[in-house]
């Protein structure tokens, strides 16, 4: 019998523990994370709520309940180094240790890593501390160009010309911004193309590759609106998406392997956990977006509603370093995952009222909650998301579709992702940019 801690509260969280809850592995589940999510707490031996800003707390409940293997969700505690401080305990963790995480935790690691093996998959970049010289670099691109806070944001520090930033003074204001609170940030190039995430299992060695996802990070429906966490996810029954080619996925799988190498031979630490990479195709070939060092969210929930493998035998093999001996295998279906949020999220999001839901649906993933004397209760951030599985997308969305608009409170949610006109929009835009 071995203990397990579940370290988050998300709906990423859930479609974990319903994973390690499959396993045939006799073990016991703990959870530890800032609110009581019910529908981890009913599959837990016990839940303590608990902030992960406070490490040596965490790591003190690990110890106490006897843990042997930790799973960690988040990127907060990854860059708090919660993985450095249970390891010294001898817990076994999957996710990365600070110092390989950083390919998530600094956009500007990240960026250089991939110069180390093809820098044509990164934009024109510089990285700014100060004003300095921002105006001349925002001309020099053109007047296309993303500016990202360096650090984490979830996903809300990024703004994109003609988008977010209308002009140059209202880019210099975002950058001032930025500056004033202390922080640096980078400008990129913009590139123009379709997003998509593919994520791999890896050892630090070896990727096992997931099926490539599509979020929709823009707010609201016609993909406008300013940058969330990400509202919805698609996938296709294929694992691939209907305007990528075979090479494509390749070259975005070979870019996750490539990665992890270097991340290895720079740190002289192994990657452990789930790695994730964030592509753009291009007029000019698969570009880089973003690295994370963990499960996508709503991307998780996508893939782990399709995956057969015992989830338990790939964390054993994540941290053994054996995932090269172990066949990964995901159903050929299509997903859809529509994401509800409070009215006014991300930039003013309404909270604590109440979340009216079946809990035990099995498409239902509760994330932003807190229970409290059996009412479910929304605390501001994406409040629920619900998954609709099937080998045809069409009834996949359907499903998706009924089971958001069924969720009660003061929600809204993107009624396009997944649908047949939105994935035709998408395959049309890629044509249009591959010329
Ligand atoms: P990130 O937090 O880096 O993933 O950025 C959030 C979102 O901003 C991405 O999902 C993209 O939609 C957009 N974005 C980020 N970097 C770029 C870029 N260089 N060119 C175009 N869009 C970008
Ligand atoms: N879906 C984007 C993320 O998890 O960062």
């Amino acid at each position: 019998m071995r203990n397990v801690l579940l370290v988050g509260s998300g709906a990423r969280e859930v479609a974990i523990a319903k994973q390690i809850k499959k396993s045939s592995s006799p073990l016991s589940l703990f959870c530890v994370a800032p609110t009581t999510n019910p529908q981890i707490k009913i599959l837990t031996t016990s839940y303590f709520e608990q902030s992960l800003n406070e490490i040596e707390v965490v790591v003190g409940v690990a110890k106490k309940l006897s843990i042997d293997l930790a799973i960690i969700g988040p990127e907060g505690p990854l860059e708090a180094g919660l993985v450095d401080a249970l390891e010294k305990e001898g817990i076994l963790c999957v996710g990365p240790r600070k110092n390989v995480a950083r390919i998530e935790t600094s956009k500007a690691f990240a960026r250089n890593i991939i110069d180390l093996f093809d820098g044509e998959k990164n934009p024109e970049r510089m990285e700014f501390s100060s004003l300095d010289g921002v105006k001349d670099f925002l001309k020099n691109l053109n007047e296309q160009y993303v500016i990202k806070y360096d650090g984490l944001m979830g996903g809300k520090g990024v703004k994109i010309s003609g988008e977010h930033l209308h002009s140059i003074e209202e880019s210099l204001s975002y950058a001032k911004h930025i500056v004033d609170g202390g922080g640096t940030f980078l400008i990129e190039e913009k590139f123009i193309g379709e997003e998509f995430s593919l994520m791999s299992f890896c050892d630090g060695t070896y990727c096992a590759h997931m099926p490539a996802v599509q979020d929709h990070k823009r707010a609201f429906e016609g993909d406008v609106g300013p940058n969330t966490g990400g509202m919805g996810t698609y996938s296709f029954a294929d694992h691939s998406l209907p305007f990528l080619s075979k090479e494509d996925i390749m070259a975005a799988q070979k870019t996750n392997e490539r990665v992890a190498a270097e991340l290895y031979k720079k740190t002289g630490e192994k990657f452990r956990g789930v790695l994730y990479g964030g592509f753009m195709l291009t007029g000019d070939g698969v570009k880089v977006i973003e690295y994370n060092a963990r499960f996508g969210d709503p991307e998780a929930m996508n893939v782990l509603s399709l995956l057969e493998t015992d989830f338990m035998d790939i964390c054993n093999a994540i941290v053994a370093g054996s995932l090269a001996d172990l066949k990964i295998v995901f159903a050929n279906k299509a997903t859809v995952c529509k994401y509800v949020v409070p009215v006014g999220y991300p930039n003013n999001p309404s909270k604590d009222f109440e979340v009216v839901c079946n809990t035990k649906l099995d498409g239902l993933y509760l994330a932003a909650v807190q229970e409290k004397d059996g009412v479910i209760v929304a605390t501001g951030s994406r409040t629920a998301a619900f998954v609709g599985v099937d080998p045809n997308i069409v009834i996949a969305e359907r499903i998706a579709e009924k089971g958001a608009t069924d969720i009660g409170g003061n929600l809204f949610h993107r009624k396009d992702i997944g649908t047949k006109d939105l994935i035709g929009r998408r395959k049309k835009h890629m044509k249009k940019v591959l010329g």
